[in-house]
């Protein structure tokens, strides 16, 4: 199995790029079918879900719009726990169909505080698709409602995914050894 170096880490190949598409492809069309006939707009969260986004995005066959955030800062390998204002959110929520495209949920606490904020202009309906769900460490009530692959809590890096700003180029997601 390839191991990577990124900063003083090694890393291992956890979920390939075909693994990775295929299950991208199946989330896009449960969401086809769920959202069939409507318009939903999909709130990216940066910088970490970029690569999600757009091969999801890709996969649409209904109507919908996009936007990207930028939400909070992630220092190193713990989660910082800093949630910051979000910005760039210029899109008007009230009676939309909303969806959260998330790289991860680790404690849960990005999100937690977060959704509160959209839900006070009182969007349609408010759901939360993530590629990569630490389920064993989700400590915030959250429940996302699209989930690409449940991980075990270990740090990952790749498609999308970075370790102090590298490894965000990978087209894999690896696990550190
Ligand atoms: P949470 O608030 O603890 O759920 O953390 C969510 C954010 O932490 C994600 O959007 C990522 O930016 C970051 N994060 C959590 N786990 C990892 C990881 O294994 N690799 C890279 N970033 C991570």
């Amino acid at each position: 199995m390839p191991v990577i170096k990124v900063h003083d880490k090694s890393f291992e190949t956890y979920l390939s790029e075909e693994t990775i598409q295929q299950r991208v492809k199946e989330l896009a069309d449960a969401i086809n079918a769920d959202y069939a006939g409507k318009r939903p707009l999909f709130i990216a969260i940066l910088n970490g879900s970029f690569m999600f986004a757009a091969d999801l995005f890709k996969c649409l066959t209904i109507e919908a719009e996009i936007c990207f955030i930028k939400l909070a800062s992630y220092k190193g390998m713990k989660s910082s726990g800093n949630v910051v204002t979000s910005i760039g959110l210029e899109d008007d929520l009230f009676d939309k169909e909303v969806i959260i495209v998330e790289d991860i949920v680790d404690t849960g606490k990005t999100l937690h505080n977060f959704l509160p904020k959209l839900g006070h202009q009182q969007p349609r309906s408010l759901r939360i698709a993530t590629l990569l769900h630490k389920s064993e460490a989700t400590v915030y009530p959250l429940k996302p409602d699209y989930v690409g692959f449940d991980i075990p809590n270990k740090f990952v890096v790749g498609y999308g995914l970075d370790y102090n700003g590298l490894g965000r180029n990978l087209k894999e997601i690896y696990q550190v050894i």
